[in-house]
């Protein structure tokens, strides 16, 4: 059967009081609204379409990455009227339409598939997803009938003192009949002590007119919502869990997963180990063996084998084999550091490449520069990349020994095979085979101290 599926994103979030749209806050790394779409994908639906309305061209910039439709809901008048306003989107479809809200990211795939088979073979049209919660309190409550069929959605704001009792809750995610979903909509009023279209309306209205309406409760955790600060916290304790128990199944080891934050869509090979206060973001991939000592960050970067951090920050860059990096190290974007390379601690590494075997131990900044293999930088090396108005490149050739307190003027090429004596500022080529000296030659004045008087 065709389907497609509608994410609510439109809402004002007014709880969270921020001036981000609600689905852009992140869980574990990635916006909600985000989370909600791979999951779809995942559960092969191909034809997503976004509703949006509070903040909609941060919303769409956060998503433009992901292939989908939007529509676009200019007041925000309730989740009835959030579907209202994708009519234009439903109307030359049949099948079945799948809603979900853009607010909560931990529905899993598995259970998405499972929704949709139960739906198809049901033959409902309407399906819903519920909960049991020990604190129902903001949830829309079912209402069950005698024959325990679904009757109706109440909003917590609606409730009597005896519905607000009832502990199974609506989990705000929908399949329809698309047909039945059109004829319905026009239907809903906004007489509710919000004042608001409610889409759990249509479920009565579906019953009213005779209709099957089919529930599955499913565990707690993948129905919950974001509607504040606090249960942003709570999702994302439970998000991390669940990524961390997955990596440690597959045979890393996390030494304490209460302080370990891996986002979802990162790779991690086996007998890895991490230890506290990491943090790992985006795409990255670390393989095999690695070492994560505490506190580091490490954002879309690929980390080979066997490399050990300590307390640095990695962005979008790759790491070779048996690199050593930090403590205290910063590899900024678009750097390719080689294999068995060391970046020591206060190294600051942007737009580079690092040639395998090449030691930058310590108090240096390589920018904008292309260094080749076995090179040995001292102490306090700066990469003058950067005249005022633009930045250069340098290229270092391999075998290269950068004497201590070097300022590379850029641009400039260093070639293989050199050295450079401590203290130099180079601004020319240093040719092949060469020691390059650029700086003043010492003087020494005798008896200066006591000709001036200054013996203490
Ligand atoms: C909704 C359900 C409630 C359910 C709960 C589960 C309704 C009326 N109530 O309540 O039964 O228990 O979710 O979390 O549907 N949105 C729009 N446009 C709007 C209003 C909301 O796009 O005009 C979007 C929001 O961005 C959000 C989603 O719809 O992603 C849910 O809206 P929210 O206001 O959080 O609904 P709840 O009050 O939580
Ligand atoms: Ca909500």
């Amino acid at each position: 059967m065709n389907k497609c599926v509608l994410i609510l994103a439109g809402g004002k979030g007014k709880r969270m009081k921020s001036d981000l749209p609600k689905v852009l806050h992140k869980v574990c790394g990635k916006e909600m609204i985000n989370h909600v779409i791979d999951v779809m994908r995942k559960a092969d639906f191909r034809d997503v379409n976004v509703i949006i309305g509070k903040g909609a061209d941060q919303v769409k910039a956060a998503t433009k990455d992901r292939n989908i439709t939007y529509s676009f809901q200019g007041e925000q008048l309730g989740t009835g009227h959030a579907v209202m306003c994708a009519k234009d989107f439903l109307k030359d479809k049949d099948g079945i339409v799948a809603i979900f809200a853009g607010d909560a990211p931990l529905i899993s795939d598995e259970t998405v598939k499972k929704f949709i088979k139960f739906h198809e073979q049901g033959k409902y049209k309407a399906t819903l997803l519920t909960s049991i919660l020990e604190h129902p309190d903001g949830y829309g409550r079912i209402i069950r009938n005698s024959e325990d069929c679904v009757e109706k959605i109440v909003e917590h704001k609606d409730c009597s003192s005896e519905e607000l009792t009832i502990k199974e809750v609506n989990a705000a995610m929908y399949c329809f009949d698309i047909k039945t979903l059109l004829r319905g909509l026009d239907k809903i009023k906004n007489d509710n002590a919000q004042k608001e279209y409610y889409l759990t309306d249509m479920i009565e209205i579906i019953r009213a007119s005779g209709e099957k309406v089919g529930a599955i409760p499913i565990n707690f955790e993948e129905t919950l919502g974001v509607n504040s600060r606090v249960q942003l916290s709570e999702v994302e304790s439970i998000m991390r869990k669940r990524i961390n128990n997955r990596h440690m199944e597959n045979g890393v080891t996390i030494i304490d997963p209460n302080c370990t934050y891996i986002g979802e869509d990162v790779q991690i090979e086996r007998d890895t180990i991490i230890y506290p206060g990491n943090v790992i973001e985006g795409l990255s991939v670390i393989k095999k063996g690695c070492i994560l000592y505490p506190n580091s960050r490490i954002v879309d970067s690929i980390i080979d084998d066997n490399v050990i951090i300590q307390s640095s920050v990695i962005l979008e860059s790759k790491i070779g084999k048996n690199t050593t990096v930090g403590p205290f190290a910063y590899i900024r974007p678009e750097s390719n550091i080689g294999t068995e390379v060391r970046i020591g601690d206060f190294v600051e590494i942007k737009k580079s490449k690092i040639g395998d075997h090449t030691k930058v131990s310590h108090l240096t900044y390589i920018g904008d520069a292309e260094v080749g293999s076995d090179c040995n930088f001292g102490c306090g090396t700066v990469v003058v990349n950067y005249d005022g108005k633009e930045k250069h490149k340098t290229i270092i050739g391999n075998n290269s020994f950068i004497g201590c307190n070097t300022n590379l003027v850029s641009p400039v090429e260093v070639e293989d095979n050199t050295y450079i004596a401590a203290g130099s500022t180079i601004t020319e080529k240093v040719p092949e085979g060469s020691l390059a000296i650029a700086r003043a030659k010492q003087v020494n004045k005798k008896d200066w101290v006591s000709k001036k008087n200054l013996k203490k």
